[in-house]
């Protein structure tokens, strides 16, 4: 079973499993702020579940390229949707700062 790390947490999945589903299954806290409650809820559009991955992932879908091409994201920054994410490995995710998590300083702990 892969596992996940996240900050200071580290949870195990399914592979294949989606991520944002198993970090909220697991109660870690993937948004910032009212991207808690305002997101699009896995439709991979509002790109509120932007993350920063090491490890093996899926590959890029065009919906995800796309999202992270445009405001305030910047496809240089290497971020992911944790919503478009399959797990395929062991893996560890951080969080950045910033409604989108598009900011440069680290939050997830
Ligand atoms: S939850 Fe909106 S893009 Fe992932």
């Amino acid at each position: 079973m892969p596992t996940i790390t996240f900050g200071s947490q580290t949870i195990t999945c399914n592979q294949g499993d989606n991520l944002r589903k198993v970090l909220l299954a697991n109660k870690i806290n993937l948004y910032n702020g009212n991207a808690t409650t305002i997101n699009c809820h896995g439709l991979g559009t509002c790109g509120t579940c932007a993350v920063e991955i090491t490890g093996p992932v899926s590959a890029q879908s065009w919906k995800e390229k796309t999202r992270l091409s445009l405001p305030p994201h910047n496809p240089d920054k290497q971020r992911r949707l944790a919503c478009q994410v399959s797990v395929e490995g062991d893996i560890a995710v951080k969080k950045y700062d910033g409604f989108w998590g598009q900011g440069d300083t680290v939050v997830s702990a």
